[in-house]
């Protein structure tokens, strides 16, 4: 496994295993890597044969300074962690080396970067696709591997690859999960040990939310996890939305579509978690 920090290496690098036929998988990380990051490794290994893995902290993604400052850093222990895994090459450059000259682009997604993520970290979308197609760019992949628990930022990333014809496959990966059922994230270390208790709820009202939905309309499913996860101390809803998984507009009828998830962001102390479900999935 290398570590690299310029674009020229590892364009060099690639293009050569390119050259010589090998199909390039691609998982962009923003690091503090966990076993979340790690099954999106393992599934771009068994469907590719060169592993690339990005480590960058995008600044032009965290809409909050704060936000941006204590975002858990840490290369060495990222590395370490993916030397057992099916990662060949990681690409960790520097602010300057992505951002030679401020990025002024903005991108159009219509509705999808309007709601949900977009609407309570305004900006948040522009600044993943500025920072993700620098990298699809700089390392043309055949193949890029997403996580579903990320799911509104999957749905955008495909309507990138559409909007500038990126000749790139995206492949949707599961949610990873604790044992207790949170959903892995990096800002999960900075949960204090009594909310980290509290937290796995979330999950488990998730999926009870599923037998639920078979008697109740989407509102009412809507207000039964909205209702159940505030009652819990420390935990504060931001939004959920019952969605079209692929345009994301909330429905309001469980036929409307074949594709429907439930998106959640909720706040426990300080700390802010994201989580969805599947209610119907027709799509794979
Ligand atoms: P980051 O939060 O580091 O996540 C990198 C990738 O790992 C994303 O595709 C995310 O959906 C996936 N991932 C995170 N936790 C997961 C889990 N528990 N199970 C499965 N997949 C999980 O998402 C970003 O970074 C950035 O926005 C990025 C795309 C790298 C652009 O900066």
């Amino acid at each position: 496994m290398k570590i690299l920090t310029s674009q020229n290496e590892i364009t060099t690098q690639i293009d050569t295993l390119k050259s010589l036929g090998k199909i390039v998988g691609f998982v962009p990380t923003m690091g503090a890597l966990h076993d979340g990051h790690l099954s999106l490794v393992e599934i771009a290994g068994s469907q590719s044969d060169i592993v690339v893995v990005s480590i960058f902290v995008n600044p032009t993604q965290f809409n909050s300074p704060i936000d941006l400052e204590r975002y858990p850093r840490n290369l060495e222990q990222d590395a370490a962690f993916l030397k057992k895994s099916k990662c060949d090459f990681i690409f960790a450059p520097s602010v300057k080396e992505i951002y030679p000259k401020p990025d002024n682009r903005i991108f159009d997604f219509g509705q999808l970067d309007k709601i949900m993520e977009g609407k309570f970290r305004p900006g948040h979308f522009n600044g993943v696709a500025q920072v993700v197609s620098r990298l699809f760019d700089i390392i043309k992949p055949h193949k890029a591997f997403f996580g579903e628990k990320d799911f509104q930022q999957l749905v955008i990333i495909r309507e990138l690859v559409i909007k500038f014809n990126y000749n790139i496959e995206i492949v949707a990966c599961p949610i990873k999960r604790e044992k207790d059922g949170l959903a892995m994230s990096s800002r999960n270390i900075l949960l204090t040990e009594n909310i980290r208790k509290k937290v796995p709820i979330i999950a488990d009202i998730l999926k009870k939310s599923t037998t639920f939905a078979k008697l109740n309309s989407p509102i009412n499913t809507k207000n039964f996890v909205v209702e159940s996860i505030e009652k819990v101390e420390y935990l504060r809803v931001e939004y959920f939305e019952i969605v079209n998984g692929n345009s994301l507009q909330t429905i309001e009828k469980w036929d409307e579509t074949t594709f429907v998830v439930g998106c959640i962001a909720v706040w426990a102390g300080d700390v802010r978690i994201i989580d969805n479900v599947f209610y119907k999935n027709n799509i794979t």
